[in-house]
């Protein structure tokens, strides 16, 4: 298995990380025999499983759920759990038992959806022995705050504030950085600035990693693909045609047969 240590030796060596989100255990038993790095049990199960419009109404309780699910299928695999919406700003108790049953539940790492202001809370989990993930640029949680899912940091301002926070984050002790939707010079003076990798989505090539939705790389959505997503498969026609294969022998009393049947 992946760890903290290796994430930044990949760095060091030029190695691109992979990172992929993964909700359930049927998929994490497939992750599993992947050459994967890591998985992320990201709040947007909530929007991909759930189908909800955005990632606020995550909790903690159906994180734990996932992250159980996950683990229990990928035993083998490093989990970063999203700490999903206001859980680390509400106060340090909060976020402390939020990080222990997500930890418990079998995470390597949390995942922070970060801001300036942030820095405090994260080093407190990082003193308590949990590594953290930060992710900055465009970060879901603060969707009605940027008013929209939108590329960030294309201003000169708002580049320079994202540099700072980068490297605030390294300060606090974050073993690697997600850089979400911001543009491929700024990601890449990022990554360049700091000793920790950062794992970029639509943020294009010049990271340390890169990450994605299963289901955004599967192809399960069909008129779901932002101009960074990539369909490595086209896996909701796949499941459309074996799902209606079997209505039709069923349809045609062709299934079971009698190989299938226990006589
Ligand atoms: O929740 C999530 O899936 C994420 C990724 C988009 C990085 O945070």
């Amino acid at each position: 298995m992946m760890t903290v240590l290796d994430f930044s030796k990949k760095k060091s060596a030029n190695q691109k990380i992979s990172m992929v989100t993964c909700y359930d255990y049927w998929s994490a038993q497939i992750l599993n025999k992947s050459q994967i790095d890591c998985l992320l049990v990201g709040d947007s199960a909530a929007m991909v499983m759930h189908g909800h419009d955005s990632t606020l109404p995550m909790d903690v309780k159906t994180m734990v759920l996932h992250v159980s699910s996950v683990r229990r299928g990928a035993p083998d695999k490093f989990i970063v759990a999203d700490m999903p919406f206001l859980s680390h700003r509400k106060g340090t108790k909060f976020a402390m038992d939020s990080v222990e049953q997500l930890m418990r539940a079998g995470a390597n790492a949390v995942k922070i959806e970060a801001q300036p202001g942030h820095e405090k809370i994260i080093k407190h989990i990082v003193d308590s022995g949990v590594p953290v993930m930060g992710h900055l640029g465009l970060t879901p949680q603060f969707v009605h705050q940027l008013g929209g899912y939108k590329v960030q940091g294309r201003d000169t301002s708002s580049s320079l504030r994202l540099l700072a926070l980068s490297k605030a984050l390294e300060e606090s002790g974050c073993f690697a950085l997600v850089a979400e939707c911001i543009p491929e010079t700024l990601a890449k003076k990022i990554t360049m600035q700091l000793h920790i990798p950062t794992i970029g989505i639509g943020s294009g090539n010049e990271t340390d990693g890169q990450v994605l939705v299963l289901q955004d790389l599967l192809g399960c959505q069909q008129g779901f693909q932002p101009k960074f997503v990539r369909h490595f498969t086209n896996l909701h026609d796949t499941i459309l045609n074996a799902v209606n294969e079997y209505h039709s022998t069923v349809a045609e009393k062709a299934f079971p047969s009698s190989k299938e049947i226990y006589q």
